[in-house]
């Protein structure tokens, strides 16, 4: 089969890695990608927003089976420009991508369907916005209601932040038209946990549970990043926490959206928070998480094009979904910096590629370079999780280039919780 997967990321080299693995993958694409990927599939220099070119590339190619990873191609409606071609692909279409597209419509539907997470309202006027801050008093949360290139989250510990963070959203206009709406809701405490399932709109197979480390340093300090690292299985998703999100969460998720006409096909991603009470949704993604993706996929043990492809059928309740009863830990290299300003360009020596996904490399005269904030994601997996992080942070001792940080702490407090 002649597969193609949009996106140029981590998250994408770990799905190619993945399909690489599949006997029916006879050519496969990926569209960025980035020079460290170029071993395990056909890099295409079209960007994961050019739709016209996507698709263009497509028929030319003969493209059986197309896989959207990444939120702004799906939220654009790339899956359904791709199904009008007569190309099945994996992932929501447009109608089906809002859930993650925009906070005010799936905190809606969560409001309409019962479903359980933070009390919140939605505003459109700046002052409106501002006299429910005051009223409600902080910490409190301030959301653009757009894809703000996960930005767009202000927890805020006085009014006054609160109250900037509505003011550079809706009046400077920090994320464009993302921030013309903001949800304001209520902070929640608790562990959180991530759950990547898959879903034809009929069923809902979860992955395995992650716990990501999204704050820049050590210790949950520092600024918020896309993810500095994660551990997979999260010893806060305990069976009978699985049960409660199965029965609360996932089944009325899906169907919601197939009542309001947006049947969710591919891989919807539920933020949790595991508060005093029960499990509650902190957000919806249409899409794998990153880096999540980079610790759930090597442990799946069946065949990811074929439960992908149920997925699209419709199929995936006669189709086996299993994954090894094994740990997960990934370290996320970056250059030093990040998410602020850096520098790149540097030369990146690997050694092993086992477990190794390219994020921000480029080939320059057949060497890698860094390119971007976060450069790689290393991963190790092992039969329990203390094994997994040691394995993890070894194969990062091996692997070098100049400006190279990492936290030293993936994994620690889900090692704590463990104990
Ligand atoms: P997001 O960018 O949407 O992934 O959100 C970033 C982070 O903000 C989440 O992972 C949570 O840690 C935090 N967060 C979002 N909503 C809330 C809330 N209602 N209460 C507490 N923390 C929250
Ligand atoms: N790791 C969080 C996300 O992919 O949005």
């Amino acid at each position: 089969m002649r597969v193609m997967v949009v996106g140029g990321g981590g998250r994408e080299h770990a799905i190619v890695k993945a399909l690489k693995k599949s006997k029916k993958v006879t050519e496969l694409y990926v569209l960025p990608g980035n020079g460290g990927m170029e071993e395990d599939a056909v890099c295409v220099d079209i960007g994961a927003k050019d739709l016209d070119e996507i698709v263009a590339f497509a028929l030319d190619k003969k493209i059986e089976y197309a896989v959207v990873a990444p939120d702004d191609p799906l939220v654009l409606g790339l899956v359904d420009r791709l199904n009008e071609k007569g190309i099945p692909c994996f992932g929501p279409d447009k109608k089906a991508a809002i859930i993650e597209g925009s906070k005010a419509f799936s905190k809606e539907l969560m409001k309409k369907y019962d479903i359980p997470t933070a009390e919140y309202r939605t505003f459109s006027d700046r002052d409106a916005a501002v006299a429910y801050l005051k009223e409600k008093g902080a910490p409190i949360v301030v959301k653009a209601d757009g894809l703000a290139l996960g930005k767009g989250v202000v927890i805020a510990q006085t009014t006054k932040e609160a109250i900037d963070a509505v003011d550079s959203m809706m009046t400077e206009r920090k994320f464009g038209q993302s921030g013309a709406r903001v949800v304001i809701e209520e902070f929640l405490t608790g562990p959180e946990v991530s759950v990547l399932a898959f879903t034809d709109g009929k069923v809902v197979k979860p992955m395995v549970s992650s716990m990501d480390h999204k704050r820049a340093l050590d210790g949950d300090k520092g600024l918020n990043t896309g993810g500095m690292g994660t551990i997979a299985p999260n010893p806060y998703y305990t069976r009978e926490i699985a049960e409660r999100c199965m029965k609360e969460i996932f089944l009325p998720t899906i169907n919601a959206m197939n009542k309001e006409g947006r049947t969710f096909r591919g891989c919807l991603y539920f933020g949790l928070m595991i508060t005093e009470n029960g499990p509650k949704v902190i957000e919806y993604n249409c899409r794998f998480g990153d880096p999540e993706t980079q610790v759930v996929l090597p442990l799946l043990k069946s065949d990811l094009l074929d439960v992908m492809i149920a997925t699209t059928n419709g199929t995936l309740a006669e189709t086996e979904v299993e994954f090894f009863d094994e740990c997960a830990c990934c370290v996320v290299m970056a250059s030093a910096g990040y998410p602020a300003s850096y520098e790149k360009g540097f030369e990146i020596t690997l050694g092993e590629t086992d477990g190794v996904y390219v994020a921000g490399a480029k080939k320059v005269d057949g060497k890698l370079l860094t390119s971007g904030g976060r450069v790689l994601g290393v991963t190790a997996t092992a039969p329990t999780l203390r094994t997994a992080v040691d394995a993890a942070y070894e194969k990062v001792k091996k692997i070098e280039f100049r400006n190279a940080f990492y936290r030293r702490d993936i994994g620690r407090r889900a090692l704590l919780a463990e104990e």
